[in-house]
């Protein structure tokens, strides 16, 4: 596996790639979701490369930046054990030089959900993945589910910007108990982090009542709300039902929909989706 920092050593190395590469981006703090989009990557792809970048301009002024966790060591490990071929692990510095103002941004779609919620943030996010699109021009770039809208907004702008890559996106990991992995669960104390499955447990009621032939989306953000506000330490932030691609909020759900939640737990936001099946 090679670790490279320098952009120069980064060309340099995947000048000699012959085969397939696929992407993984990351801001490091691996946990088994991410580890799901490498062992994907690595079975479709000749050669892997993750990035661990914990992008400033992704975090608000107000967010968690500084206490965003980061061990090096560890994450190097894991992807060792993967069998990942490279790993760029940049400088803030060169990938925003001084002056730098060249951004990237998915306007209607950034408009909704964590993008409301996060003025900056898709944009932020949006302008590190093409750059690194750009750098790697891989075969493929893999994403996860549990970050529906970033997930969207890559598709789209992978779309208009003419890359050529596939989009792959990968299931929401969860623990046994029903949490999606993230890296901010660490941040819950164990009340807190008991809490937190009633996010997963109201969305799995929605699903139930779509299956069971609710399709008024007013009324599913309801139960998905009331599920969320039986939970006292739970503090909805948002509920949204809305299209899987354009994330407007819908009326009526004819055969599909996103719904996704943000809860505030403690001093932790946690979000979470699930995709509405006809079942
Ligand atoms: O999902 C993340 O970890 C980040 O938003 C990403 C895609 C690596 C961009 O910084």
């Amino acid at each position: 596996m090679k670790i490279l920092t320098s952009l120069p050593e980064l060309r340099r190395n995947l000048r000699n790639v012959s085969g397939s590469l696929g992407l993984v981006p990351t801001m490091g703090s691996l946990h088994e979701g991410h580890l799901s989009l490498v062992r994907t990557a690595r079975k479709q792809n000749d050669y892997v490369a993750v990035s661990i970048f914990v992008n400033p301009i992704q975090f608000g002024p107000e967010e968690d930046l500084n206490i965003y966790p980061w061990n090096h060591d560890h994450d190097l490990g894991i992807l060792e054990s993967e069998k990942v071929d490279f790993v760029w692990i940049p400088d803030t510095k060169e990938v925003y030089p001084d002056g730098y103002q060249t951004y990237v941004t998915v306007d209607k779609l950034s408009s909704h959900l964590e993008g409301a919620r996060r003025p900056g943030h898709m944009r932020g996010v949006a302008t590190i993945v093409t750059k690194l699109l750009i750098v790697f021009i891989p075969d493929r770039l893999y994403l996860g589910q549990k970050d529906a809208q970033q997930s969207c907004i890559i598709k789209r702008l992978v779309v208009d910007l003419g890359f050529t890559m596939d989009v792959i996106i990968c299931p929401t990991v969860r623990d046994s108990d029903g949490v999606a992995l993230s890296s901010r669960n660490i941040h819950l104390n164990s009340v807190e982090r008991n809490a937190a499955v009633v996010l997963y447990r109201s969305l799995c009621e929605s699903q139930d009542a779509f299956s069971n032939g609710e399709s008024d989306a007013g009324r599913l953000r309801t139960i998905i709300a009331d599920v969320l506000c039986s939970e006292p330490l739970a503090q909805p932030l948002y509920v949204s039902v809305a299209g899987i691609d354009t994330l407007q909020e819908l009326q009526h759900v004819s055969d599909t929909a996103l719904c996704s939640i943000a809860v505030k737990i403690g001093s932790v936001v946690l979000i979470d989706n699930i995709v509405l099946e006809d079942s």
